[in-house]
């Protein structure tokens, strides 16, 4: 792991991800890992609302389809911000279904691409649109027999992303981080963001695995499931290419509580 100079502010960061009894995120076709319990889902949930943003692979977005807002009424209102945490996605080759349920959420989007990557997902948000001359006469929608009083309202959070970065392949997470915590950009062409000061990282593997080369997770959370799930290639919770001994990043533990049959562990993840 090699821990970069923190030259300027970068967000805090920490990661949350549940494993079975034999250190699995998923299974081996790497399909949505819904077996933690409620308890789990209660913890993420509340690890989601203290944060100002989540960040997660484009993996785990095609696994799942969709992403976890915050719906607990408490949760929602001790957090510092009104708003939901900004949902943010990884894709370095822009290869996203922009018909998954995520995009209707009712959350704040953003997107972190390459130069590649948003070509092609601007190609597939193209497809997705209805090409009127291909609809039937019958289905096209009829004039409305008076104009509306006033223009329709837009719904926020309607746009697929509200900001997009665009940056080198592999990702510089070093100088992302510093842009995400500032709020200022010379990767986007927007001069407005919010500055992220708690970032939760949700997976998946590879994800994990290049923020921790990198040296930018702070902290960690694991809960232990009841559940053996086994598979050389099912993905454990760091992926990528691996760590040699004795350079490893090292844990030191903060907590370990047992709810019901998981366990939930809190790590610091300590500096080389
Ligand atoms: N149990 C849990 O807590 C948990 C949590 C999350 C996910 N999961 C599971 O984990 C699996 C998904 O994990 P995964 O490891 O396959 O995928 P992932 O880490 O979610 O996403 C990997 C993808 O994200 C993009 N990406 C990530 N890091 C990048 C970097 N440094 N530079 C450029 N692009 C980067 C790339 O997208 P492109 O390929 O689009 O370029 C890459 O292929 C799913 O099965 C999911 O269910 C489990």
């Amino acid at each position: 792991m090699k821990k970069l100079p923190d030259l300027k502010p970068r967000p805090y960061i920490t990661a949350i991800l549940a494993m079975s009894a034999d250190g699995k995120i998923a299974d081996a076709s790497r399909s949505a890992a819904r077996f933690p319990s409620p308890a789990d889902q209660a913890h993420l949930q509340a690890q989601i609302a203290k944060s100002d943003a989540t960040l997660f692979g484009a993996g785990t977005l095609r696994a799942y389809g969709t992403t976890m807002s915050v719906t607990d009424p408490a949760l929602l209102a001790v957090r510092r911000s009104p708003d939901q945490p900004i949902q943010i996605v990884c894709t370095a080759t822009g290869n996203l279904d922009p018909n998954c349920r995520f995009f209707s959420q009712p959350v704040p989007r953003w997107l972190i691409t390459t130069a590649e990557g948003i070509q092609y997902w601007r190609a597939r948000l193209a497809q997705k649109r209805p090409s009127v001359q291909n609809l039937d006469p019958q289905q096209l929608p009829q004039p409305p027999l008076q104009p509306p009083l006033q223009p329709p309202r837009q719904r926020p959070h309607q746009r697929p992303f509200d900001h997009t970065l665009i940056t080198e392949r592999p990702f510089n997470w070093h100088n992302l981080m510093q842009e995400l915590r500032t709020g200022q950009s010379s990767l986007s062409d927007s001069t407005s963001r919010r500055p992220i000061q708690r970032l939760l990282v949700m997976g998946g593997s590879e994800l994990v695995a290049s923020l921790l080369t990198d040296g930018f997770i702070d902290e960690l959370y694991l809960t232990v499931c009841p559940l053996l799930i086994g598979g050389k290639t099912a993905p454990t919770p760091v992926g990528g290419l691996g760590f040699t001994l004795p350079r490893t990043p090292r844990l030191k533990l903060l907590s370990a509580t047992v709810e019901g049959d998981e366990v939930f562990l809190h790590y610091q993840v300590l500096a080389l």
